[in-house]
């Protein structure tokens, strides 16, 4: 897999809900890796004050501006979607009209019964199997939908330090997958795996509640790795 960059290939990254703690972090990691970033808000100005203290930390050669959420998906090639559950619907509702140029949108969405007043420690049910498989039911039709990134510490991610896990990425398209394991690939001590179909982001959205439940009881910032694979499994 290659881990050449995904703005040469697609255009910039647009994070919706790029002004929240998982969003930025990709940012901030993204940006550092050289990749061209828009975060967006539903609020212009939030998404440039964030944008500005990302670029602060990832560096003065970090290309990184901000925009309201509509205008920064015409703008971009790739979508990354860090909002909470219950804002994901209506969201992607909202801007359906304005993805159209893209080509991907990867899902990070993890249906928390917080979402309705329960622990973040359970999950909801999803009619369509998953969040992930809620999005792509919402995209126009040529946006290809990835789930990745559930399983990743936002803490982490908004550090220094390299991060210890693996990204597991699920998607029906192979071309998309390959894409969003470079992405993954980018941010230091972190492996991307192909996860396989987009229907096993059921999984991976599971398993973060188990993760946020360890992460209560031990106080963490827990992860997974996944071994016994191939190396040629691993990017
Ligand atoms: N936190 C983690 O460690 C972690 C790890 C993996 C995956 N996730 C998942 O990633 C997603 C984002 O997590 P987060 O902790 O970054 O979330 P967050 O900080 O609570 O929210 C992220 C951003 O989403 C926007 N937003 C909030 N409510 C919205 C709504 N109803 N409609 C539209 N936009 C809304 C806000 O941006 P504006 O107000 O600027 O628009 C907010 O800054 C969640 O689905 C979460 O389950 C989180």
């Amino acid at each position: 897999m290659s881990t050449t960059s995904a703005e040469k290939l697609y255009g910039p990254i647009a994070i919706l809900g790029g002004t929240g703690s998982t969003g930025m972090g990709l940012a901030l990691r993204w940006a550092r890796a050289g990749e061209t970033i828009i975060i967006g808000s539903r609020d212009v100005e939030r998404a440039q004050e964030t944008a500005a203290q990302i670029k602060a930390r990832a560096g003065g050669q970090a290309n990184i501006s901000g925009m309201e959420n509509a205008e920064a998906c015409g703008a971009a090639g790739i979508l990354m979607l860090t909002v909470p559950f219950e804002g994901q619907v209506s969201l992607l509702q909202h801007l359906k009209p304005a993805i159209r140029s893209a080509r991907i949108l990867i899902d990070a969405t993890v249906p928390l019964a917080t979402s309705i007043g329960g622990r973040a420690s359970r999950t909801l049910g999803v009619w369509q199997g998953s969040a992930a498989q809620q999005a792509a039911e919402l995209v126009p039709k040529g946006v290809s939908v990835a789930a990745a990134f559930h399983n990743v510490s936002a803490s982490l991610l908004n550090g220094d330090d390299p991060l210890d896990c693996d990204v597991i990425v699920c998607s029906d398209d192979p071309e998309t997958t390959q894409v969003v394991c470079g992405l993954a690939a980018k941010i230091p001590g972190v492996c991307a795996i192909d996860g396989g179909k987009l229907e096993n982001a059921r999984v991976l959205e599971q398993i973060t509640a188990l993760l946020i439940g360890l992460n209560i009881r031990h106080k963490g910032h827990a992860g997974i790795r996944i071994t016994g694979l191939p190396p040629a499994a691993y990017l």
